[in-house]
């Protein structure tokens, strides 16, 4: 639309007495006998729009296009409730763009009292609340001011493959059948694990990829299917502390370019014995009563996991990875601590083996974890030794792995953050799914559009696939 303005407080101060093109949602209608308000509505702001004998027939949240005269209110008449409150918008002629039938459900609240189902199902006009749409332009400032950190320091954006091979952190798979390989399946990444170290094997040094994972697993207020996180690794790196010193200026540079208020300057590291004893959990809140209505953000790190723990009976993925009754405790790719790298390769003193593994948490959520990974054949095949792989199992699982290694790769370590649970604890939301454009129901089905659904017969055929009989 040319010559459109868009509703900000100076655009429209300095077009006083002048004519501008608006174009928006219609907020709210207000009939009074021959004069009608409406308050427009686009992506910066809202002003009151006044028409004379006209729009009578517009409804709320239709899509407009208004020519109108920009004028001063008297000062008694200033609405200090919306920020355009000094001006107001004499309509001379208008378009409706697009009119809208009656709402499902209203706008004019939150949502949190609106069931899941209606919001989900509309999303769109859910994002259209003033709250949904800040969360997602936060989300947006938030990724920029990372990319501008990372940038800054070296890194370098590159996508890993979505249609991929399983990996292993600790959820189940999302499988594609493969029609080219019929019978045979792709795993959607659960992390690009495997890939960001390669990445490192081919010399990039400094990765990093906004990426998107996917996991399935029981759903709960702070867990998605399908996740974004900010995945980096970088070369070189011999402790833990050089990735965290780097993610930590990242994570600081970030909030402040966004205006959070952080807790301390520098992010307390706590070992997880100590956590444990102290907090009972390996994530906890550091903040005061006042501190959390304040809104202040309290990271810190959680360092000295122990690498390996017994396999929980009732875990399926832990008895398929730890063949051995030991599995491991956050990522089979890490390296352990410098003094337990002896006890590691030699598969003794498993319980005390302390992995080179780090955890960060932000107001009583794990926000994101990482570690220095083992970069030999030996000590990674050392590590699945461990979980009781036979030489076999351990080519067939890590084998593109260890040829990697054989073939030259620089130490190196990494992190990823998980991006929709930074920003639900940047936006002081309770539920992750607040800060997702279009999250899935609890029970796994797309927003708006209604996957899973059932594949054609034609499409199943084609795909080598036979459904059994519906249980
Ligand atoms: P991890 O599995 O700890 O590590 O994941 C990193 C971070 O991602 C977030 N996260 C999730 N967020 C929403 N829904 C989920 N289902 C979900 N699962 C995880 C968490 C978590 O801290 N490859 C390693 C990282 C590495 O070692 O570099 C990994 O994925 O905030």
């Amino acid at each position: 639309m040319q010559n459109r303005t868009l509703i900000t407080k100076k655009n429209l101060e300095e077009k006083v007495g002048e004519t501008v093109i608006l174009a928006g949602f219609v907020e709210t209608k207000r009939d009074h006998g021959k004069i009608t308000f409406i308050d427009l509505r686009d992506r910066e702001g809202i002003v009151q729009c006044v028409g004379y004998k006209m729009m009578g027939e517009v409804t709320t949240e239709s899509v407009v296009k208004i020519v109108g005269e920009v004028k001063a209110r008297p000062e008694k008449m200033v609405n200090k409730e919306i920020e355009t409150g000094g001006v107001e918008v004499e309509v001379k002629e208008y378009e409706v763009l697009s009119k809208a039938a009656e709402l499902p459900m209203s706008l004019d609240t939150e949502g949190y009292e609106i069931g899941e189902e209606t919001r989900l199902k509309y999303r769109y006009l859910d994002l259209r609340r003033k709250r949904m749409a800040k969360n997602l332009r936060a989300r947006s400032e938030f990724v920029r001011a990372v990319r501008e950190e990372l940038y800054e320091r070296g890194f370098m954006e590159i996508e890993t493959p979505i249609l991929s091979q399983a990996t292993m952190e600790g959820a189940r798979d999302f499988l594609v059948p493969s029609r080219l390989a019929k019978g045979k399946f792709y795993a959607l990444p659960q992390s690009p694990q495997q890939y960001k170290q390669l990445l490192m094997a081919a010399g990039m040094e400094r990765y990093f990829q906004i990426a998107r994972c996917f996991r399935d697993e029981d759903l709960r207020a702070d867990r998605l299917l399908e996740l974004t996180q900010v995945d980096l690794e970088m070369s070189y790196v011999e402790k833990p502390e050089e990735v965290m010193e780097v993610v930590e200026e990242v994570v600081k540079g970030a909030i402040k370019k966004v205006g959070g208020k952080l807790q301390k300057e520098q992010f307390p590291v706590i070992a997880y014995q100590e956590a444990m004893k102290k907090y009972g959990a390996d994530r906890f809140d550091l903040r005061s009563e006042k501190e959390k209505e304040e809104g202040i953000l309290a990271f810190a790190w959680v360092v000295n996991f122990p690498f390996f723990k017994r396999v929980d009976k009732e875990d399926a993925a832990e008895i398929r990875d730890g063949k051995s009754g030991w599995t491991f405790t956050h990522n089979p790719f890490s390296r352990p601590l410098k003094e337990y790298e002896q006890d590691l390769m030699e598969g003794k003193n498993i319980e005390n083996i302390i992995t080179a593994q780090y955890d960060l948490v932000c107001n009583g959520y794990e926000v994101g974890g990482g570690s220095v990974r083992a970069h030999t054949p030996e000590m990674l095949t050392a590590t699945y030794k461990i979980m009781g792989y036979s030489d076999e199992e351990i080519r067939e699982s890590i084998g593109q792995m260890l040829s990697a290694f054989e073939l030259g790769t620089p130490p190196h370590g990494g992190i990823a953050l998980g991006l929709d649970r930074l920003m639900m604890v940047l936006a002081k939301e309770k539920s992750i799914k607040e800060v997702v454009a279009f999250p899935t129901t609890g029970s796994g089905r797309t927003a708006v559009m209604s996957a899973p659904t059932e594949a054609s017969e034609e499409q199943l055929a084609e795909l080598g696939i036979g459904i059994g009989k519906k249980v």
